[in-house]
């Protein structure tokens, strides 16, 4: 059987999240946020899991986008998603920064919804349809899908690091990943480091024969591996905060923290690679040693929940919780707050006003694929305001090098970091920004997505 859309996403979730029984809800996270307007604005469809267990539904139309659930059960959920997918390979791929779990149930159930996945991509694809699997979830349904239908292009992109190879050494089941992932005909990496990682994996562990970057199979196909940045909307965000109503609600924002001299925001989801703990502390001691006063600044910290299962997110909510709570207890006065803390998720235009009202935006992973909040700030600073600081190892630090640099593991460096943007003077931060909106202007999410179709069709 033959299915009818030529164009094809394949991703772990669909870009909306079950809210009740008939709401949906964009999902978290980065991937959605850059493939949601790719799609919006080509024909073809999304397949992809509802965020709910157990769930069977029918294809459906929802905000211009053609979707086809995969259904997962809860076992499913608590073995490849919360498991094999949350706790094996993203710390694994993020440099270990928590203990990866390695277990032949997490895998054995990472392979069978793999499979799923390539079988329902199987049946939707037209003849010589163009598919584009996404992500470290599904990292074996290229080779899976090649088997079903050989007919079809793949094309497969990492949105998270791809790491080095005295990591993914450690995983039982190196082997089989890279066989996976070079089922596709062209494998894209947010940075050349993963791309090359990549292609000397394959060599070392395949003994397949590389050029540059193309890996020539036995059976005499090449696999291009290549780094393309993932962007954001520049164009959609640009014209979002000169609407009045964003920028109405960005002085409200200002003023219900109580127009602090400097406001200073972090946006993420719960998740220990981000760097929340550091960050909080480093902002903590400003206060310990006198450098910051009470009413003087503002830190609001916004941590969409994510992964609420697993045990590492348990405990680093409960860290979070814990140090927000300590840093205001000890330094904050009545109705001054040093911290303001939010667990929650908020809509786009929310979003877009918090980012206008911030002087300092803090973006300081411990390791991240790419970072799209540091991108969202930057197009929205038309008025050429606020300092990005920026984690040295997050993917955007290679295009973004007008930002405040810092390594998130240096405390005092953060410290010296952070004053420095809240003190720099207008021409300053007017000649960064500049700068840095001239490359996400220039370099947006259709443009990454243009280059890599033209690379996987030609
Ligand atoms: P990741 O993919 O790891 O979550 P990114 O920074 O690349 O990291 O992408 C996060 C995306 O999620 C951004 O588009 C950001 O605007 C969005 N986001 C993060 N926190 C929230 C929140 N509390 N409410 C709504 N959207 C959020
Ligand atoms: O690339 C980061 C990523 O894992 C995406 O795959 C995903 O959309 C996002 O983070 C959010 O994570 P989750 O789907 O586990 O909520």
């Amino acid at each position: 059987m033959r299915g009818t859309s030529s164009f094809l996403i394949v991703a772990n979730r669909l870009p909306v999240d079950r809210v009740g029984e008939k709401q949906w809800r964009r999902s978290p996270g980065g991937l959605v946020t850059a493939i949601a307007p790719v799609m919006q604005r080509r024909d073809g469809a999304w397949l992809g899991w509802t965020g709910a267990a157990g769930e069977e539904l029918k294809p459906f139309d929802h905000d211009g986008m053609h979707l086809i659930p995969v259904p997962l059960s809860s076992m499913e959920v608590e073995f490849y998603y919360e498991g094999f997918s949350n706790a094996t390979l993203w710390p694994l791929y993020h440099d270990v920064v928590a203990p990866p779990i390695y277990s032949r149930v997490l895998w054995d159930a990472y392979r069978a919804v793999n499979d799923r996945f390539a079988r329902a991509a199987a049946d939707a694809a037209a003849p010589g349809a163009v598919v584009w699997v996404q992500d470290y979830q599904l990292q074996l349904v290229p080779s899976m899908l090649r088997k079903l239908r050989p007919d079809v292009k793949i094309g497969f992109f990492l949105h998270i690091p791809f790491p080095p190879g005295e990591l993914f050494m450690q995983l039982p089941w190196r082997v089989e990943l890279l066989e996976g992932l070079l089922g596709a005909d062209l494998v894209g990496f947010q940075r050349p480091g993963g791309a090359s990682n990549f292609v000397r994996l394959c060599r070392k562990m395949l003994g397949v024969s590389t050029v540059k970057n193309d890996i020539q199979l036995d059976n005499g196909r090449t696999v291009r591996a290549e780094a393309y940045p993932i962007s954001v909307d520049f164009g959609e965000l640009d014209q979002l905060v000169r609407e009045s109503h964003v920028m109405a609600r960005a002085k409200e924002i200002r003023a219900e923290l109580g127009d602090p001299e400097h406001v200073l925001l972090g946006v993420d989801r719960l998740d220990y690679t981000k760097g929340i703990r550091a960050r909080l502390k480093a902002y903590g001691e400003l206060f310990a040693e006198g450098r910051l006063k009470p009413g003087e600044a503002v830190f609001v910290q916004v941590a969409t929940p994510t992964r609420e299962r697993v045990e590492e997110y348990i405990r680093l909510r409960n860290d979070i919780e814990l140090q927000v709570g300590r840093i205001n207890g000890e330094y904050g006065e009545i109705g001054r707050a040093p911290i303001t803390y939010m667990h929650q998720s908020f809509g786009r235009e929310e979003l877009a006003a918090l980012y206008c009202a911030a002087d300092v935006m803090m973006v300081t992973p411990l390791r991240d694929g790419m970072n799209l909040v540091a991108k969202e700030y930057v197009a929205c600073r038309h008025d050429l305001r606020g300092a990005l600081v920026l984690s040295e190892f997050a993917g955007a630090a290679d295009e973004l090098k007008q930002a405040y640099l810092v390594n998130p593991y240096d405390v005092d460096g953060m410290k010296r970091t952070m004053m420095a943007a809240m003190q720099a003077p207008p021409h300053e931060l007017g000649r960064r920004m500049r700068s840095l909106r001239r490359r996400v202007a220039t370099h947006d999410v259709d443009r990454w997505a243009n280059e890599f179709l033209t690379a996987l069709e030609s």
